[in-house]
């Protein structure tokens, strides 16, 4: 008989968690304002808002915090960060930043002028916001297979070649740099094949553009590629890194995913020039340019995560996770965007509440269903996420309405997945009595989500 698969790891530390009951959990949402963010950890059962600082850090890790060098220039975690970062990724110039949205601040500040535009794929919300915030325009190039949840592609977050090339043919002169997100979060925590890396790279070459990477789940990236881009099997995780990083010019990285810790960032470049740029930034911003933002015991726990985040074994055990909750809901016929991504679970709120008109808020009112049901925060991904036109103030619809259920690395047990599938299996089930959304009574000009409010409509 074939073994069945189990983790690769076994659990050194444990946290209680606590359970509570319906009534309890509509009156703290109410006094939440029907913000999921404003919960408290302890009114949440099993936590799915974010996969991002919430992993659960290695004995090595523990291990490395405890030699932290907290010098305040030329610490020898400042070191064991660049020497990771340039033997894992390949890059010779690196600032520490404290975390991915601040690299993004740094270098969106050297190279983002206001009317310029950044073409990407799907970019994430903080990356669309500092451009944004600068007057200038995210382009969003995804292949348009990404948009059907039900299709599969094995690399639903590609760039389309042809979007990109038109796009730059006729407004290169305004545009700074092309962005790559990988894996592509918003579009469903997809991943871009090594051939589109590749061929990104060729038409940024053709233009004289820069390659930028928002490199957040850029090792997640890389275990598709092992499994399912040809030429590739036999490659570890770590050549595979390699090459796609080959391909860029820099790199943002929020280090709360992939490399394994609870808060960091960084932006990694091969040029000089662009370095000393941004580092004028990081001091203002950020500290000096050995620490920016970061203590020396973090530094030294993302340099031992960024070589455990690249190993085969600890990802498999990870995205296999993530596909066992996506294969419960297919038995349940809860639609998903399909294929499971590295990350998360994105429900379709779309199909599950056509009936609530898309201005009530399909994918937060789900969220809120499911809270409600057994505990368990998700987050939306869809028309709050997608903020207000900044010219015509119009709410944005835009083609995907998600709710997202972000998995944390080595926290939760397959029993706790259990426990999510049955609940959306529940709410799923009841999903024609739900028939009022919510309303927005309070919001922020810019990145509503975090600080929305709300009340039933
Ligand atoms: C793709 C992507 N880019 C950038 C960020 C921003 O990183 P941080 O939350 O560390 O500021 C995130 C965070 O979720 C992300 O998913």
């Amino acid at each position: 008989m074939e073994l069945p698969f189990a983790e690769s790891f076994k659990i050194k530390m444990v946290e209680p968690l606590k359970r509570s009951t319906r009534e309890e959990r509509e009156k703290w949402i109410k006094e939440a304002k029907y913000n999921l963010f404003n919960l408290r950890s302890d009114q949440v059962f099993i936590d799915l808002l974010t996969d991002s600082g919430t992993g659960a850090m290695s004995d090595r890790q523990w291990g490395a915090i405890m030699t932290g060098d907290e010098s305040y220039a030329g610490a020898s975690s400042y070191f064991n960060m660049k020497n990771a970062i340039k033997n894992i990724l390949g890059f010779d110039y690196f600032m520490p930043t404290h975390q991915g949205r601040a690299a993004e601040n740094v270098l969106f500040s050297v190279l983002v002028k206001e009317g310029d535009f950044v073409p990407g794929n799907s970019h994430f919300d903080t990356t669309k916001g500092h451009i944004e915030f600068r007057k200038a325009h995210a382009v969003d190039c995804t292949i348009d297979e990404a948009a059907d949840t039900e299709l599969y592609h094995p690399f639903k977050g590609n760039v389309d070649p042809v979007k990109l090339d038109n796009f730059l043919k006729d407004h290169k002169d305004k545009v700074p740099f092309v962005i790559v997100t990988i894996t592509n979060n918003t579009a469903g925590g997809q991943p871009v094949s090594m051939a589109n890396l590749k061929k990104v790279r060729e038409i940024c070459s053709k233009y004289g553009k820069i390659l930028v990477f928002d490199s957040a789940r850029f090792a997640e990236n890389a275990y598709f590629i092992k499994v399912r881009e040809e030429g590739y099997a036999n490659k570890t995780i770590k050549e595979i890194v390699k090459e796609m990083m080959s391909y860029a010019d820099a790199m943002t990285m929020s280090s709360k995913k992939d490399a394994i810790v609870n808060m960091g960032g960084f932006i990694a470049m091969r040029s000089y020039e662009l370095w000393r740029e941004c580092s004028t930034f990081n001091i203002m911003f950020e500290g000096f340019v050995t620490y920016g933002g970061m203590s020396g015991r973090d530094m030294n726990a993302l340099a031992v995560g960024l070589d455990e985040g690249t190993e085969f074994d600890y990802l498999e055990t990870r995205i296999k996770q993530v596909e066992y909750l996506g294969n419960r809901l297919k038995e349940f016929g809860i639609p998903f965007q399909y294929p499971a991504g590295g990350h998360a679970i994105f429900i379709d709120a779309n199909k599950v509440l056509p009936n609530i008109p898309k201005e009530e808020l399909r994918a937060q009112t789900l969220a809120v269903e499911l809270y409600v049901e057994a505990g368990i925060r998700g987050v939306e991904i869809g028309t709050l996420l997608a903020d207000r036109d900044p010219d015509t103030h119009e709410n944005r619809y835009p083609k995907l309405e998600l709710l997202r259920l972000a998995i944390p690395r080595r926290v939760y047990t397959n029993n706790h997945m259990d426990v999510v599938a049955v609940a959306l299996k529940n709410v799923f089930d009841r999903r024609t009595q739900i028939t009022k959304g919510l309303k927005i009574v309070w919001e922020a000009p810019i990145m509503r989500h975090f600080t929305v409010e709300m009340e039933r409509a």
